[in-house]
């Protein structure tokens, strides 16, 4: 009734931001992402009948704050399995948490995982990938490897998320700048409800997003990295701008961000390929194709402020320790 399973991170490049169903955390829109190999979620799940209640460690210290999330996700799995023990859930990350590096979307793939196994659950990707999304709206994707599309199903009550193009087929590389270690003041969960509700913007992000989804794929089918590099970063300044306008103000960047968005700028006007992307923090991430990678690392690792660039490859689904 034990097992341990490891999940990397992930980065969108069409992104996900809103929901259209709170309870069931069902996106408003799909989203296309990067499983990024160079950061990497552990965690351990022991079902065990003596327990009273579930038990989160988060790097070593205990975290009530995401345990209901987390016996959400267990229930159904227990439900699947016929099990009504408790578990003890002990989970660990290599990289900065709940700082804009995805930890919750490694979390929850790992922790499905893991508990599907422990469970000796005979689930499939599908359903494990519904109980991911419970736990976080990203998760799904880094149950999968490579590039990876999750269509948020309009019109129906489930998700469905799937590999669109392995590592090896288009072996893009993604150079982190962590810019702060610090936790975020607001999760992504209350910036997408306060986003939704006070956005002026919100309704023309979600209308127009589909044609996006559609083209950022359609990129990734052609591997038109600057077609790529256009939608990608004009999602994530959409997304940005969304939780800029909302009310009070969503400003997740820092002037280092800013900085090191020039500095991608200035590359591309030079000719090398990468382009930018953020999520709801202040890191950037660089994607590249292959022979811009040590250029990309050296230009962003001088930026005052940034305190690591660490290099990914493209990674794989989450997988069980054997
Ligand atoms: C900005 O998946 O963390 O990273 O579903 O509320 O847990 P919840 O949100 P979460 O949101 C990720 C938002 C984003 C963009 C993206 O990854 O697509």
């Amino acid at each position: 009734m034990e097992a341990t399973a490891l999940a990397h991170p992930n980065v969108a490049l069409i992104k996900y931001w809103g929901k259209r169903d709170v309870a069931m955390n069902l996106p408003a829109v799909g989203s296309l992402s990067l499983t990024l190999g160079g950061l990497r979620t552990q965690t351990m799940v022991r079902f065990d009948a003596t327990l009273q209640s579930d038990q989160l460690l988060l790097n070593g210290k205990p975290d009530d704050r995401a345990l209901s999330r987390v016996s959400r996700c267990l229930d159904l799995l227990r439900a699947r399995a016929g099990v009504s023990s408790k578990a003890r859930v002990e989970t660990s990350n290599d990289f900065p948490t709940g700082a804009g590096l995805a930890s919750s979307a490694s979390g929850y793939a790992a922790l499905v995982k893991a508990a599907a196994a422990a469970l000796q659950l005979d689930a499939d990707a599908d359903f494990l990938s519904e109980v991911a999304r419970i736990g976080s709206g990203s998760a799904p994707r880094s149950l999968f490897g490579g590039i990876v599309l999750l269509d948020a199903g309009i019109g129906t009550d489930k998700t469905t998320c799937r590999t669109v193009a392995q590592p090896a087929e288009w072996p893009l590389q993604v150079v982190v700048a962590i810019t702060s270690r610090a936790a975020k003041e607001v999760g992504s969960t209350g910036g997408m409800e306060s986003s939704r509700d006070t956005s002026p913007y919100y309704g023309a992000w979600v209308v127009t997003h589909p044609a996006d989804l559609a083209a950022g794929l359609d990129a990734v089918r052609k591997h038109d990295f600057t077609r790529l590099a256009d939608l990608s970063e004009a999602s994530c300044l959409k997304m940005h701008a969304v939780a800029m306008t909302s009310q009070p103000p969503l400003l997740y960047w820092s002037g280092v961000t800013v900085e090191c968005m020039r500095v991608v700028q200035r590359l591309r006007r030079e000719g090398l390929p990468v382009f930018y992307t953020i999520d709801a923090g202040p890191q950037l991430k660089a994607v590249c194709l292959p022979d811009a990678v040590t250029r990309v690392q050296a230009e962003l690792q001088q930026v005052p402020g940034v305190l690591d660039a660490r290099v990914c490859t493209l990674g794989a689904g989450a997988w069980v320790e054997q």
